[in-house]
């Protein structure tokens, strides 16, 4: 089976509800992203930051994947499919899709803050808080802290190498539903083989290079154009 390799970002999830960043009113239109999603802001007000999260995962367990995620399911059929995703949610694994590498964290997880291979996918009865909910205060079973397993601006994308050995094998690399404006994740489509097939499904695509064939619609819409291109 030839590799199909997808890079997914918000807009993957936007039918379903989820806001994306940079469309109008997206999220960093309503929250200081310095303030809810960095380095220094972790350090600066860890509760702020938590309660940020706790209100994103509180949304996230009330919607469902759509058929875009659905869509990269069934071209499971006819390719061997890496979906590679900037977004936090768990909608790909919730549709099915068997092999997602998060490259911005995992929202329905926290971790150590002192061990960080010790990772809780909530809700999650290890830790003194129960629920969807975490704080300052919640503790794992070694007594640590725990912090969002999110990849804050200002540090380092841990899975970003395992990506780009993936884009260097993928036949067939398609980009969904991202504004291809933060690195490295945005730089994805150039590891893709020169003779691999890509599309870019976005209905309002950021540039991107002449050979890349792009369908101006819906992810929903454009992932079942793609199907049709890719089985006929
Ligand atoms: N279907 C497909 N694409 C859509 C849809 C839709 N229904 N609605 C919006 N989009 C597109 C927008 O046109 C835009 O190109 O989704 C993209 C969303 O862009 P961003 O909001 O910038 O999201 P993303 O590219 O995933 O952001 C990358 O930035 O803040 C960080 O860590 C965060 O992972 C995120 C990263």
């Amino acid at each position: 089976m030839k590799n199909l390799v997808v890079s997914s970002g918000a807009g993957i999830s936007a039918e379903s509800g989820i806001k994306t960043f940079r469309d109008a009113d997206g999220l960093w239109e309503n929250y200081p992203v310095m303030d809810v999603a960095s380095h220094d802001g972790f350090l600066r007000d860890p509760a702020l930051i938590h309660k940020f999260y706790n209100m994103l995962r509180g949304k996230l367990v009330n919607a469902q994947p759509n058929d875009a995620h659905y869509g990269l399911v069934q071209l499971e059929k006819y390719f061997n499919v890496n979906v590679i995703t900037q977004n936090v949610d768990d909608l790909h694994e919730r549709a099915g899709s068997k092999n997602v590498l998060h490259l911005h964290g995992e929202l329905m997880k926290v971790r150590s803050l002192r061990h960080e291979e010790r990772e809780y996918k909530l809700p999650c009865d290890q830790l003194t808080d129960k629920g969807l909910e975490t704080s300052i205060d919640t503790r794992d079973p070694y007594g640590d802290p725990v912090r969002p397993h999110i990849v804050f601006f200002q540090e380092a994308v841990p899975n970003m190498e395992q990506a780009c050995v993936l884009a260097q094998q993928a036949d067939v690399f398609v980009v969904i539903g991202t504004s291809l404006v933060v690195y490295p994740a945005a730089s994805l489509l150039h590891y893709a083989p020169r003779n691999a097939e890509v599309y870019y499904i976005d209905p309002r695509p950021s540039a991107v290079p002449s050979y890349v064939h792009v369908i101006d619609k819906p992810a929903t819409e454009g992932v079942k154009e793609l199907i049709e291109i890719l089985t006929k």
